[in-house]
């Protein structure tokens, strides 16, 4: 890790919103262009985009932060044993973006350690910018200026807003079948970053990941948790790069999510 960077923290908060929103504008410059798509698993899209915005990205990191690591979706990386770590996804969403579907994002978080401690997640299209450091609280960035974010307080489960990308098919999906029914009102956003971001905005009041992406919910982790919230693996330790899955929510709720997601 660089001492300059070890002492110069705001310096690396606001290197991190920079590269999420450079990548941000690379996005809303090829809105309706994503260029050749290709099927790199089934089901699993990268775009033209996807590649020029992970570039952006990993040479900018490079050039300032030579010593640091690097895992990013497209092109892989890993994680520092005893540094810092930068994780990346360069457009989350892609299947959204292909289509021109609104909600596409950039994610960019850093990791120190098991902590996340600087994340952000630019939503071009949206006009937002959400953003937090550890200790600092978490932000939104948006035309009409900045704005703190905050939970919800939403105390039952049966009035919540519960979002989650859920095939609704195979192994592990039906803990969060299960949270579903117990829950008010479903949102499937196609983008795991703007979820998490949309719930330390209150908008959400639950959110489950069932996959083992760090990139896609570290910005979450430090979100949610900044604004109030509540984020863990899913049977409530605390959230690593290699846990299986993510739980957050506004904190009042996180008890009951996770009993119920036990009861499997
Ligand atoms: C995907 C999106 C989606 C989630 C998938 C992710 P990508 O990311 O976040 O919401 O359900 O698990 O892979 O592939 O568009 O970066
Ligand atoms: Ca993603
Ligand atoms: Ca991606």
């Amino acid at each position: 890790m660089s001492t300059s960077s070890r002492s110069d923290p705001e310096g690396l908060h606001e290197f991190v919103c920079d590269l999420a929103h450079r990548a941000g504008e690379l996005q809303l410059s090829r809105y309706e262009d994503p260029g050749t798509i290709r099927e790199k698993a089934p089901k699993d899209i990268v775009t033209e985009v996807d590649l020029h915005c992970e570039e952006l990205m990993v040479n900018a990191i490079r050039e300032r932060y030579p010593n640091d690591a690097i895992l990013s979706e497209e092109r892989g990386g890993e994680i520092s044993a005893s540094g810092r770590t930068w994780l990346l996804d360069p457009v989350d969403g892609t299947a959204n973006f292909a289509r021109a579907n609104p909600i596409f994002c950039a994610c960019v978080s850093v990791l120190e350690g098991d902590a996340v401690t600087h994340a952000a997640v630019a939503a071009p299209r949206l006009g937002d910018l959400y953003h937090a450091t550890l200790g600092s609280g978490a932000f939104r960035e948006s035309p009409e200026g900045r704005s703190r974010l905050r939970v919800s307080d939403t105390e039952r489960l049966e009035y919540a807003f519960f979002g989650a990308d859920l095939a609704f098919r195979g192994s592990g999906s039906s803990g969060p079948r299960r949270v579903l029914s117990a829950s008010w009102q479903f949102r499937a956003l196609g983008s795991a970053g703007v979820r998490g971001a949309w719930l330390a905005a209150g908008y959400l009041d639950v959110s489950i990941g069932t996959r083992n992406t760090a990139w896609d919910y570290a910005p979450t982790v430090l979100l949610v948790s900044e604004a109030g919230g509540k984020a863990t693996d899913l049977s409530g330790g605390p959230w690593t790069h290699a846990s299986d899955g993510l739980v957050a929510t506004n904190g009042q709720l996180h008890a009951e999510v996770l009993e119920i997601l036990a009861e499997g």
